[in-house]
């Protein structure tokens, strides 16, 4: 068993080996979709559905399955039987529920190359972008385990929590929700975006081979509709566990004024690279951040806040632009892709990013609508992006990268701090003294120093937002007080 064994840190396959190689070449090509998806209620497939709704494969535009949406008397049974596990579960002491998160951490592992090629279908994700989740979710399953086995005695989990996860790490944060959850003692309901229902089942299903039992993860799929709002609503509910955007938080809210959320949302992050900055990490690790996932992530860069003696001597911007031409764009299983594709069709602040400009702005490199596939977009790049805008102000949450001018750092964080969120932050610079002031002053709950400011690793960057990028608790993903935040600690009360 776990007893004894410290956390360290899942590392990535190694692409260079061709052992990696073959593994996923193999997997994406023995890849077959079912030809339906079904949520599962207490071991039970939901299959009586009349309506089949369509998962699309993001990269072709075409449909890969379909799947089956759940009704509100599914969610009363899932309720019923999530709080009949957890009062099982929580029996059970936390070294052995270590040791089934564990045995998951173990069937993630073995079936990385399988789980990448579904990331690769399902949510339009490149190797490089997949690879790192499976090492995300290893990790949360590993660390939250032990996490467990250190909560003070008095803590009482909560009995059922419902974990609403995003399309853009599909993988990754479900399983961080869900491992939270079970390792606090809690049962899960699994309620997927509906984009990628197809990459939620099959990690609901290593958890269920690997031990967690029927009724103590159970996968509901709603598509936002009434059967969604009965299961966030529900009294039974402790608490939901949301990463989404800010409005999809404040309508769980409005549905349920007094609900226990624990949101991760929105964000609006900005690299700063000043006159200090070695330019050849910068643009790397800018463009990285940027377009990574084509730009879907709550903490990739967004806007790029610039020296303006830099932007002057144009050599800033002609390797930017350069850089981000040479992206090769394409389908999530073709291993020459740089960045892959759009995984929702773009639409209200995204589809006015791609297709618009505001008063002061000109394209560096314009975004252009690829193929037939709607989903599929090159990356953009605009200048002259101006305080206080639409664009300084709003997420995208796509692949545009906006630049503004800066006179200074102070400048630079005054332009960097408007924003109404503070999520991710970037500083580009070689000037000790620059980067401490940049530390002291900016607002963002993960701050990167001369890196990419994507992909936080579990443990050793906790994850998590300030200002309007969380909603609740404000508690880290993937830090030490995540596990302890989903439960009730005695209070002195108790003790009378
Ligand atoms: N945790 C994810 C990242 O750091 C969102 O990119």
């Amino acid at each position: 068993n776990s007893a004894g064994q410290a956390f360290s840190n899942q590392s990535d396959a190694d692409p260079t080996q061709p052992s990696t190689r073959i593994a996923v070449a193999s997997a994406l090509s023995e890849f077959t979709a079912p030809d339906a998806v079904t949520a599962r209620i207490a071991g039970t497939e939901v299959t009586d559905r009349t309506t089949a709704l369509p998962g699309v494969d993001p990269s072709s535009g075409k449909p890969l399955y379909t799947w089956q949406a759940v009704g509100e008397s599914e969610v009363e049974l899932a309720v019923a039987a999530g709080l009949a596990g957890a009062d099982r579960w929580r029996l059970l002491s936390p070294q052995e529920r270590c040791d089934v998160l564990d045995a998951v951490a173990a069937t993630m592992q073995s079936q990385r190359a399988e789980t990448i090629a579904v990331m690769a279908h399902d949510a339009g994700k490149t190797f490089h972008e997949a690879d790192p989740e499976v090492s995300e979710a290893v990790d949360f399953a590993r660390y939250y385990g032990r996490c467990g086995m250190s909560l003070e005695p008095g803590f009482e989990p909560y009995r059922l929590v419902v974990v609403a996860a995003p399309w853009n790490f599909p993988y990754a944060i479900p399983a961080g929700g869900v491992f939270a959850a079970l390792a606090a003692g809690a049962s899960v309901i699994l309620k997927p975006a509906p984009e990628t229902v197809l990459v939620a089942r099959h990690l609901a299903e290593q958890c269920w081979a690997a031990g967690v039992p029927d009724d103590v993860l159970q996968l509901v799929l709603t598509d936002d509709d009434s059967a969604g709002t009965r299961l966030i609503t529900h009294p039974d509910v402790d608490a939901v566990v949301l990463t989404g955007s800010s409005a999809t938080a404040h309508l769980f809210r409005s549905w349920r004024p007094g609900l226990n959320l624990h949101a991760e949302t929105s964000g609006k992050n900005a690299v700063v690279i000043t006159a200090a900055a070695d330019l050849d990490d910068a643009i790397r690790d800018l463009v990285r951040s940027a377009f990574g996932h084509a730009g879907q992530k709550c903490s990739a860069a967004s806007l790029a806040i610039v020296d303006g003696a830099l932007l002057d001597s144009t050599r800033f911007l002609t390797r930017l632009a350069d850089a981000v031409r040479s992206l090769r764009v394409g389908a999530g299983y073709d291993a020459a892709t740089q960045m892959g594709p759009l995984v929702r069709e773009p639409e209200g602040d995204l589809r006015r990013a791609l297709t618009r400009l505001e008063p002061g702005e000109t394209w560096l490199v314009e975004p252009e609508q690829l193929s037939g596939n709607p989903l599929a977009w090159s990356p953009g790049v605009k200048v002259g992006v101006q305080p206080g805008s639409h664009f300084h102000l709003t997420e995208c949450f796509g692949p545009v990268l906006g630049v503004m001018r800066a006179a200074g750092l102070d400048e630079a964080l005054e332009l960097q701090n408007a924003v109404p969120f503070g999520l991710t932050a970037g500083l580009f610079s070689l000037d000790d003294g620059e980067v401490e002031e940049w530390l002291e002053r900016v607002e963002a709950g993960n701050a990167y120093v001369n890196r990419h400011i994507t992909g936080a690793i579990v443990q050793r960057q906790p994850f998590g937002g300030w200002k309007q990028s969380a909603i609740g608790p404000g508690i880290k993903a993937g830090g030490p007080f995540y596990v302890g935040s989903l439960g009730r600690w005695p209070t002195p009360a108790d003790d009378l």
